[in-house]
Parts: C-alpha cells; sequence; structure tokens
C-alpha cells in the first residue's frame, strides 16, 4: 500500500467504497447502548465492534476505512487477533478520532471548542506505529437564530488547520470535520440558515487551511449536508441535494480529493437518499460517506447485545454499507 498521504487520501473515497465512523467515545458509545438496555463495558464495545469489523462482505466491498476511538485502536478481538489487523486484512484502512472533545468554549455561550492539540504530534507518532494512516478531528457550529459566533468559527477552524498540518507531518491523512449541527438546540432553523452557515463556515475552514499550509491534495473534508434542523420542516431529497452542492462549490477547492458526510442526526434511509441525490451531480472531487449512526443504528438494534444475533446484526451492516456505497455512485434508488 502506498504511504503518500494524496494516495491514502484517494483511497479512502473511491470507487464506490466510504467510511465506518465508529469512533464513539466511551460517553457516546454509552448513549448508544442505552437504547438497547446494555452495560457499556470494555467487553461489551469489544463484542459489538468485533461484530461490525467481522462482517466481511461489508468490509471487503463497502468500506474503505474504520474510524476508530483510541481504545478500539488497541483492542483485540475475543480470539486475540488486533482489530488493526482484522480491519487491514479485508483491505480497509485503520483511522483514529484525535480530537479530545467539543468542550463549553468560555465567553462564548452556546458554543464549544475542540480540544486535543497539546501534545497531538507525540500521540499522532504513536497512532501511526498502531496502524493509524488517517485521523479525525471534529468541530462543532451551533446553528440558532444568533449562532454560530465569528469568534468561535475562527478558533475552532484554527485549531482543525493545525491538528491537519500536524497529521500531514505525521504522515496520516486528516479529516478536516466542521460540523453544523442539524440536532442542535434549538434545531429549528431552516435549510437557508444551514446553508448560509455552512458556507461561511467552510469558507473560513479553507482559509484556515490554507494560513497553516495544510496540502489540500492530502486531506479528506467532512461536511455536513445542507439540510433543515431537526425540528424544522423537511425539505425535499432534490432540495437537500441541490443546496448542498451548491454550497460545496462555492466554498471547497477542487484540489481536495474527497468529501466524505456525516449523517449527523438524519434517519438511515435519508442519508443513503440524500448521498445518491447528491451524486447525480457534475462534481469536482470524489464524494462519498462517513456514517456512525447512518450505518450503525440498524444493526445495534438487531444484534441487542446478545451474542446468538450478531449474523442479525451483521446482515443490518452489510446492507446500509451496500445501500450506501450505491449512493457513493448516484446508484441508490428507493
Ligand atoms: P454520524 O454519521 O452519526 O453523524 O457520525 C459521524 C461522525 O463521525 C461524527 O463525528
Amino acid at each position: 500500500m502506498s504511504e503518500r498521504l494524496e494516495d491514502i487520501a484517494v483511497q479512502m473515497v473511491a470507487g464506490g467504497r466510504g467510511l465506518l465512523a465508529a469512533d464513539e467515545s466511551t460517553s457516546t458509545i454509552k448513549k448508544r447502548f442505552d437504547t438497547i438496555n446494555l452495560e457499556s463495558t470494555e467487553t461489551s464495545r469489544r463484542d459489538y465492534r468485533e461484530m461490525l469489523f467481522r462482517s466481511d462482505e461489508a468490509m471487503k466491498k463497502y468500506i474503505s476505512g474504520v474510524i476508530l476511538f483510541e481504545e478500539t485502536l488497541y483492542q483485540k478481538a475475543a480470539d486475540g487477533t488486533p482489530f488493526v489487523d482484522i480491519i487491514r486484512a479485508a483491505g480497509s484502512i485503520p483511522g483514529i478520532k484525535v480530537d479530545t472533545g467539543a468542550k463549553p468554549m468560555v465567553k462564548f455561550p452556546g458554543e464549544t471548542i475542540t480540544e486535543g492539540l497539546d501534545g497531538l504530534g507525540e500521540r499522532l507518532a504513536k497512532y501511526y506505529e498502531a496502524g493509524a494512516r488517517f485521523a479525525k478531528w471534529r468541530g462543532v457550529i451551533a446553528i440558532s437564530s444568533s449562532l454560530p459566533t465569528r469568534g468561535s468559527v475562527r478558533a475552532n477552524a484554527q485549531a482543525l488547520a493545525r491538528y491537519a498540518a500536524l497529521c500531514q507531518e505525521a504522515k496520516i491523512v486528516p479529516i478536516v470535520e466542521p460540523e453544523c449541527l442539524m440536532d442542535g438546540k434549538p434545531g429549528d432553523h431552516n435549510i437557508d440558515r444551514c446553508a448560509e452557515v455552512t458556507e461561511s463556515t467552510l469558507r473560513i475552514v479553507f482559509e484556515e487551511l490554507a494560513e497553516a499550509r495544510v496540502s489540500l491534495e492530502g486531506m479528506i473534508l467532512k461536511p455536513n449536508m445542507v439540510i433543515d434542523g431537526k425540528n424544522a420542516r423537511k425539505a425535499s431529497v432534490e432540495e437537500v441535494a441541490e443546496r448542498t452542492v451548491q454550497v460545496l462549490k462555492r466554498t471547497v477547492p477542487s484540489a481536495v480529493p474527497g468529501i466524505a458526510f456525516l449523517s449527523g442526526g438524519q434517519t438511515t434511509e435519508e442519508a443513503t437518499a440524500h448521498l445518491s441525490a447528491i451524486n447525480g451531480f457534475d462534481l469536482p472531487w470524489l464524494v462519498t460517506f462517513s456514517y456512525g449512526r447512518a450505518l450503525q443504528d440498524s444493526a445495534l438494534k438487531a444484534w441487542n447485545g446478545k451474542p446468538e444475533n450478531v449474523a442479525a446484526g451483521q446482515r443490518e451492516f452489510t446492507h446500509r454499507a451496500e445501500m450506501n456505497s450505491l449512493a457513493a455512485k448516484g446508484n441508490w434508488k428507493k
């Protein structure tokens, strides 16, 4: 496998394959397990993720890479095989979430700043040793009638840019994720407001990436789609696709090899339908998925924490992965 950042970046988004975001922090995976009344322990987290990573067909055909949480990067399957080896054996690339979370931003009520830059260079060197070839950092942008503020967007964009530069120095492809929230509070903003916020955020993110001398060819952008807030009217699939493409074309240089969307609280089928419609446009980048909930929700439910349901969970995961792979080629039909 090539070690060039540009080649890894293309491999992450090409051929109708996409990324599985399985990097839920310990507190987030607990929330997911709560929905099936399962206690979150090191073992239950291992069993759940083993079910996903051993979904052979899905991993080989549809999943180009897996974003892991630090615990999982170093974790082994029940039989002692490191997860990293299982992922690689399927022809998929291990990646790692390296931010340490979005923390309340002092003097900016309702907004957060993502932390994790201190000592990041040393951590990246260790993650590379452990097999990670790409990383993720998520900046969170709240949307309301008065938010975001310029100060918060600028601070998050600068952190994303510093992170991305450190990754490239460590031979790791940075996934740059500025997420303008659809499911924040109050979540009643409409698609116009989402378009406005996403456009100005991406403009500032690419300004900061340039200031930090990040190579655009060696990164992947992970944006939100342009969409109504969770508690607002639902725009049509066509409208979401058109508005998303318009904002991305205005702000994302064509030197960026790939865009991998987050699902952000869309239903599984919405996330697939939107991705497919977006790929119906003539685009200068490869556009695919980097979904967490939209790839996992039905699999988690089918598994329900029980060993006898592993095959059922894997079937659900494989189905969603296949549907999203079709969508990554613009070929998904309801
Ligand atoms: P969702 O697809 O569930 O939004 O998660 C993707 C992700 O990695 C968010 O950081």
